[in-house]
């Protein structure tokens, strides 16, 4: 088991409810414009699915519209499991256990990908770009969500204060610095804006114009697949 699988089930049971306090309320927004991405679809993969936040927020948004979410942390999964089993969510999301560079899924599948704050965690983002364009439709559209360093200098500065020590602080406050610490990192360390996009070519998607949210910290990339 990779080391970001057993992290992410050592904070599911907080993940929710730190997320919202650490985006100031917005990660729903986020990810409400992340399922705008994909209007139209009808099948849809959301990868690192996570406590199936997305899943949940697509199904609501997209009329006849299904998921699946795929997240190889069992723990996550079990919160997600609860949130969908009411009547409303149960027959059209449907929850699997499973990594994005080796998904159980026939070529040519989907209408459309998501994916949340789970790319930088795979163990290799290009492998999973490669799976996500053999799981699509030709056409297919895939919008994958991420935390950015904004470029703005005077903003930038501001926001590594708070991502690299106010972010492992509160984590530290529910037994998790460690594994708040490598959210951080992890972020710094993964290929921004233009690297991304090459990484996206590379895994023959035709990258769309991104779209930059919240000062630059976040930002939503989307590709078709050729
Ligand atoms: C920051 S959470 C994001 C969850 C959800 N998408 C959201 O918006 O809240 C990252 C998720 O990526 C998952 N993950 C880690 N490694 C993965 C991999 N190799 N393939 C797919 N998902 C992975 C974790 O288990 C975790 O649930």
């Amino acid at each position: 088991m990779p080391e970001t699988t057993s992290l992410f089930n050592k904070i599911a049971r907080h993940y929710d409810s730190l997320n919202t306090f650490f985006s100031f309320g917005m990660d729903k927004i986020w990810r409400r414009r992340l399922a705008e991405q994909i209007r139209g679809s009808r099948l849809i993969l959301d990868i690192a699915t996570g406590t199936g936040e997305v899943a949940i927020e697509t199904v609501r948004k997209l009329e006849g519209s299904k998921v699946i979410g795929i997240d190889p942390s069992a723990q996550m999964l079990e919160l997600a499991n609860k949130k969908c089993s009411s009547p409303e969510l149960s027959d059209k999301i449907m929850l699997v256990e499973g990594y994005a560079e080796n998904l159980p899924f026939e070529n040519d599948k989907f209408d459309a990908i998501t994916i949340a704050f789970g790319i930088r965690n795979t163990v290799s983002p290009l492998q999973s770009l490669k799976e996500m364009n053999r799981v699509l439709k030709t056409g297919g559209k895939a919008a994958i969500l991420e935390f950015t360093i904004p470029k703005n200098t005077i903003f930038a500065p501001l926001y590594l204060f708070y991502f690299r020590k106010f972010l492992p602080f509160i984590g530290s406050l529910f037994g998790n610095k460690k594994e708040y610490k490598y959210l951080s990192d992890s972020t710094s360390e993964f290929p921004q804006r233009e690297k991304f996009l090459e990484l996206m070519k590379e895994a023959q998607f035709e990258p769309q114009d991104s779209i930059e949210l919240m000062i630059g910290t976040v930002i939503i990339y989307t590709g078709i697949k050729k």
